[in-house]
């Protein structure tokens, strides 16, 4: 396999510039195999190669897949215009190898958010086509009725949509409902929810596809890397 010379490798983990990583070798901040490297141009098999940066482990990956338990209170934009970036809940590598978001969550919806710096994999995650089911436990203003599981089974009318949105439900207790969508309208649980004539309190995401947030067992506002075949719907 085609080895990389370390600065390199270290520079597409989200280590810095180039110049920032062969200073940082060059200061002895670089163990492979627990020994400090002694030459930038020591080269490695780059997949999978495990190292330490300041003491910290690191594992070598060429792209990473995030899943963050979301905590109220931060913004999946770019640029956020009220709350801090969800991308500062993630170590400063991933901001470096331009981590993003796969689809976003409210600044107040908690649960499970996805993260990645594969164009593909977001992509192919976000499209329409794609139907991946995404689950949430909403908590509503007013009891959930018999009425609005009716309306929200049989199709809500949102004012910019040009047909009716369905959703599948199940009523938890009596303030709250299991939703499961496929689409990603814009705040579409909040919005289906009021158009029903109730009102979300909290959102949050427990499931996407195959993937459950309380299998992962993450604490709120920490996160785990995933492998995308834990996606796949069983
Ligand atoms: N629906 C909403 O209304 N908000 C979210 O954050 C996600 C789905």
């Amino acid at each position: 396999m085609k080895k990389l010379s370390l600065d390199k490798i270290l520079q597409s983990q989200g280590f810095g510039t180039r110049k920032w990583c062969r200073q940082l070798i060059a200061d002895g901040e670089v163990c492979v195999g627990g020994k400090v490297v002694e030459s930038q141009d020591s080269a490695f098999v780059a997949e999978g190669l495990e190292f330490t940066v300041h003491g910290e482990p690191w594992i070598c990956r060429a792209h990473v897949y995030i899943a963050l338990n979301k905590p109220p209170g931060y913004e999946c934009s770019r640029r956020p215009a009220h709350h801090p970036p969800v991308l500062t809940l993630l170590p400063e590598q991933f901001r470096w190898r331009d981590v993003q978001p796969v689809g976003r969550l409210d600044h107040d919806t908690t649960g499970l958010l996805l993260l990645s710096d594969d164009g593909a994999f977001i992509h192919a995650q976000s499209s329409p086509k794609r139907h991946v089911p995404k689950l949430y436990v909403a908590t509503t203003h007013d009891p959930v009725t018999p009425e609005l599981l009716r309306q929200l089974q049989e199709g809500v009318q949102l004012h910019d949509e040009p047909a009716p949105l369905t959703a599948q439900v199940r009523q938890i207790d009596s303030h709250r409902l299991e939703i499961i969508l496929e689409q990603g309208k814009y705040h579409q649980v909040k919005r289906m929810l009021a158009a029903a004539g109730n009102h979300c309190d909290a959102l949050c995401r427990i499931a996407i596809g195959g993937l459950r947030l309380d299998a992962l067992e993450l604490a709120e506002g920490t996160w785990c890397h995933i492998d995308p075949a834990q996606l796949a719907t069983p």
